[in-house]
């Protein structure tokens, strides 16, 4: 069964979910979102689930033996979930890559895992780049600056939102500057990208953090910039939202795809 690429289950059921089964039609079906783990709280109507398998617990679902599990939730499903998931052997890919700045769960995911033979593997999200971050890193990589642009309404709900007045901002304003930790702690909701970037590259102390809320911007825009032994690497990305989430961009949705192909490839290219 661990070979059976349409015994998939996800956790959660949202646009991250909808998009990875729109993709799977159009490439084929060779792959299948077959089960969902949903608690109660949250869950979905079956008329929404179009043949889906519905679990609100992690027992039975485990006792389903999915080939793999995927996270499409939160940050408290990765909490809650993988760490059960892991022992039992079966491989999770995750998507609340943020919920990894918190060490004490990445000790325990890491624990888990080890226990079950099995694999945690994070998505590259919204981000990219992340493979030059960890192939140069050994050689040593002196700095790794991050910086998200956003507009205005994006930080609603945020610190900036206190600190100042966003609906009237008529110039791009820097409404953070620190370090990755910091980022990721007070601004849970740009935590997936900060943290990815600080994983693969000089850890979360390490790596330099501006958020920026731009009046004019009409995307979500990421730029990092790397220097180390290897030389120097800047890349950037204009990132569309995914159609049915506005907070989720397309290419987060994609990279889940992209984590679940390669998992089942032979060859890994
Ligand atoms: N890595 C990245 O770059 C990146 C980018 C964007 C979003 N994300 C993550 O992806 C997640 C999903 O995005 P989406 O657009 O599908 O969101 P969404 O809100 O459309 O869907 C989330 C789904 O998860 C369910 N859910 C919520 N809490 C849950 C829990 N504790 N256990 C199980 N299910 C739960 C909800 O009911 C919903 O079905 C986000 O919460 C975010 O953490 C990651």
């Amino acid at each position: 069964m661990r070979n059976d690429r349409r015994r998939i289950a996800v956790i959660g059921f949202g646009a991250m979910v909808r998009s990875l089964q729109a993709s799977f039609r159009r490439s084929g079906d060779h792959f299948g979102v077959a089960a969902t783990l949903v608690p109660m709280e949250f869950a979905p109507a079956p008329s929404e689930l179009g043949g889906v398998r519905l679990f609100n617990d992690v027992a039975e679902l485990i006792d389903w033996h999915p080939s793999l599990v995927v996270e499409c939730a939160s940050h408290d499903a990765v909490r809650d979930f993988v760490p059960a998931l892991l022992q039992k052997g079966i491989d999770t890919i995750i998507v609340s890559v943020g919920s990894l700045s918190d060490k004490t769960l990445l000790d325990s995911l890491e624990a888990a895992a080890t226990k079950g033979g099995s694999r945690l593997t994070a998505v590259s999200g919204a981000i990219g780049g992340l493979d030059v971050l960890r192939s140069a890193r050994s050689a040593g990589l002196s700095s790794v600056a991050y910086t998200g642009t956003k507009p205005p309404n994006a930080w609603t709900g945020t610190p900036a939102a206190d600190a100042v007045d966003l609906a009237s901002l008529s110039q791009p304003t820097v409404i953070f500057k620190g370090n990755a930790e910091q980022a990721a702690r007070l601004y849970p909701k740009n935590a997936n990208v900060t943290a990815a970037i600080a994983l693969a590259g000089i850890g979360f102390d390490a790596t330099s953090v501006v958020l920026i809320a731009d009046p004019n911007a009409t995307t979500n825009l990421h730029r990092v910039v790397a220097t180390g032994a290897f030389g120097s690497f800047s890349i950037e990305l204009q990132n569309k939202p995914l159609p049915d989430n506005p907070k989720t961009s397309l290419l987060a949705a994609l990279s889940i795809e992209e984590a679940i192909v390669r998992h089942f490839r032979a060859i890994d290219v």
